[in-house]
């Protein structure tokens, strides 16, 4: 028998609180030491936990049932889910009908679960899987049918499923009463205790209260794991938020004790699936619960790829169970790093941006010893090369790179790695031919031969080299550079368009090597000439901290047209653009332009709260700033010279200390040409 919740508790008075904050574009200057609040000494989750939870795709609709949750378990076994590490099949909230029986006793809906909890339960193990079930610690769940919580029941309500053969319980935190968090999570922890001494079924408790009470500082001695966000939704931002406040908690989390930021949403349609691959490897960098909740019998195969990806759970299942940590993130270029048991490190390489970029770090940097070269697996490509020390990638808009690497003295073994990158932006007007340069870098310590470049566009493009497109060797560090004119046939509408760049090459030993950077090229058009509001013309990229960049409104924090009037000091504005810090908006000005203007300031909705910077500029260089800028102050008017540029941005940074309530409004932004 293995016995759960055996160890003592200690006590975590007198710890230092860990700072667990880092402005979202910036690295923590250090990293926090961990709480020592002890994990639960049962032996439970000493990796994060995996399995399914039908929440996300099914809330509380009908499909939510006992077939359900039986094709789910049997899923898990015939596509090798199962195999890949997926375990738990968890129900959430809405099994069960609105009313205790007369002893006081949970009843499951007949409607979804005819056959009983119990039965279930044994089909579940049956298939060599586990069981896990859902209650709030409130009087009600969460859902608005006021489903019974556990509140005051729970010695019963964990010894009847303890009775029934569940093996995990996700423990909510709707309908509280405001009785305190720690009494309400702890009592659970005891009662399931007691519960699982009787049968003999140790059960992994999972706390729902959100973060609200931060319980990465006292819960690793009550529950295996805690939320600490609020619910994830099926879309970037709400998957990129959660991303960020997850990342600062890595010091709390380790075997037994795992930060939760909430259930993966991969597959359910509401992200690309590069988005999805980036949503799974942030996930497994972050030794974060892998909870499939998409319903598997309708998955594609893309899905099924992305979530049974071995060697990407492998990094979240690493024993050593360290959560990955920032290593650096500017621009949207977040490298993130996490220590392996066997001394290696995945590294992912995270484009939060609208547009593809270079992300680069070093071994040295992501905390590898000194070595003559190191062996970088790719985990999505699935393939091994050498690197002499640099990590570096054009990582496609939302994508994610996730290499794993190691001072391994076998790294000749491999080919080495190639860096492919496209200078010049691959902004085209119709019908003009725009010169763009693609390179081609050795990273290896070996080197790469018989180099060929080549690069394609959409049909009816012209793409023509204007320089050499092969090298018959490149020594590490050293580029082939391929100058290349492309034009887009004349009358082609403005928008993104794929081109491909693929570089071939043999490592010494003969090994061949295909690699392809899928890019994405705009087609443009000059904004007319004369003066134009900016909020009038289309842009290139738009980034916002919290919501999207908004047209003639503030900005709303979540949604796509959910602000109000700009106003600054008092002052409406009928023109203009509203974005929450960091924020960066580029418009093609197609060297045609001479300035930009704009009253800027924060907006009023935030009373007077939130303080910003605002910043112009025109290429590299940023050619107007505002220094900080407060709610007390009024509109601030700004004006710069962009003659001669190609893309000007407009660019809001938090004011130093950190976003919150950063809601800033460019307005009557205009740009004269
Ligand atoms: C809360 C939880 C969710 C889900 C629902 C069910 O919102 O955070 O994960 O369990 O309740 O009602």
């Amino acid at each position: 028998m293995v016995e759960a919740f055996t160890a003592g508790l200690l006590c975590a008075a007198g710890l230092a609180t860990p700072a667990h904050a880092f402005p979202a574009h910036a690295a923590p200057a250090q990293t926090p030491a961990a709480s020592a609040v002890p994990a639960l000494a049962d032996g439970l989750a000493l990796t994060p936990p995996m399995g399914f939870n039908n929440w996300n795709s099914t809330h509380c609709g009908a499909d939510f049932n006992e077939t359900m949750v039986k094709g789910i378990a049997d899923l898990f076994v015939t596509k090798g889910l199962k195999e890949a590490g997926y375990q738990y099949v968890n129900l959430d909230d809405c099994w069960a009908l609105p009313h205790r029986d007369a002893d006081g006793k949970l009843v499951p809906d007949p409607a979804r679960f005819p056959n009983g909890i119990k039965a279930v339960a044994d089909y579940v193990h049956s298939k060599g899987l586990k069981l896990g079930i859902y209650t709030s610690a409130g009087t009600k769940t969460c859902n608005s049918a006021g489903f019974p919580g556990a509140l005051g029941h729970e010695y019963s309500d964990a010894q009847q499923f303890a009775d029934w053969g569940v093996d995990y319980l996700k423990y909510d935190n709707c309908n509280n009463q405001g009785v305190d968090a720690k009494q309400r999570y702890t009592t659970m922890r005891d009662a399931l205790k007691a519960a699982s001494r009787k049968t003999g079924r140790p059960i992994v408790y999972s706390i729902c209260e959100w973060g609200e009470n931060k319980p990465w500082e006292w819960a690793a001695d009550v529950g295996h794991l805690w939320r600490t966000t609020g619910d994830i939704s099926d879309n970037w931002g709400s998957m990129l938020s959660i991303l960020k406040q997850n990342l600062p908690l890595a010091p709390y989390a380790g075997p037994g004790r795992w930060n939760d930021p909430d259930m993966l949403e991969v597959g359910n349609g509401g992200m690309t699936d590069t988005e999805y691959r980036s949503h799974f490897s942030l996930w497994s960098v972050m030794a974060a619960p892998l909870l499939i909740g998409t319903d598997l019998r309708k998955a594609s195969q893309v899905t099924f790829g992305i979530l049974d990806n071995k060697e990407v759970i492998a990094v979240d299942q690493d024993p050593l169970g360290k959560q990955g940590t920032v290593v650096s993130a500017t621009g949207g270029r977040w490298v993130i790093a996490k220590e392996m048991k066997d001394g290696s490190r995945a590294v992912a390489l995270f484009n939060e941006s609208g547009a593809a970029q270079r992300i680069a770090t070093s071994a040295a940097a992501v905390g590898l010893p000194d070595a003559p070269a190191y062996t970088l697996r790719d985990l999505w490509q699935h393939r091994s090369y050498n690197t002499a020390g640099t990590v570096a990638a054009t990582v496609p808009a939302h994508g994610t790179v996730l290499l794993r690497i190691s001072a391994d003295p076998h790294w000749a073994a491999n080919p080495p790695a190639t860096e492919l990158g496209l200078d010049g932006s691959p902004l085209l007007e119709a019908a003009a031919p725009t010169p763009l340069t693609s390179t081609v870098t050795d990273l290896g310590r070996t080197p790469a031969r018989g180099v060929s470049v080549s690069l394609t566009g959409p049909e009816g493009w012209t793409v023509r080299p204007a320089s050499g497109t092969t090298a018959t060797g490149l020594a590490t560090g050293r580029s082939l550079r391929t100058a290349w004119s492309v034009t887009a046939p004349a009358g082609t509408p403005t928008g993104s368009y794929g081109l491909t760049l693929q570089a071939h090459y043999r490592s010494p030993a003969g090994q061949r090597v295909t690699s392809t950077l899928p890019l994405t090229a705009s087609v443009v058009v000059r904004p007319p000439a004369g003066t134009s509001y900016l909020s009038d013309l289309n842009w290139l990229s738009a980034t916002s901290g919290w919501g999207p960049v908004e047209r003639d409104t503030s900005n709303g924090e979540s949604a796509a047209g959910d602000g109000h009037p700009i106003t600054i000091g008092g002052t409406v504005y009928a023109k203009g653009l509203g974005v929450h810090a960091p924020s960066d908006i580029s418009f093609y000005t197609g060297k045609s332009c001479r300035k930009v203007t704009a009253d800027v300031g924060v907006d009023d909705e935030k009373g007077t709260k939130g303080t910003v910077a605002f910043e112009i500029w025109a290429d590299g260089t940023k050619v107007a700033s505002t220094g900080v800028l407060t709610n007390a102050m009024p509109a601030q008017p700004v004006s710069a010279d962009v003659t001669g540029a190609q893309v000007i941005r407009l660019v809001v940074t938090d004011g130093g200390d950190g976003n919150d309530s950063d809601h800033a409004d460019w307005a009557n932004a205009t740009l004269t040409c």
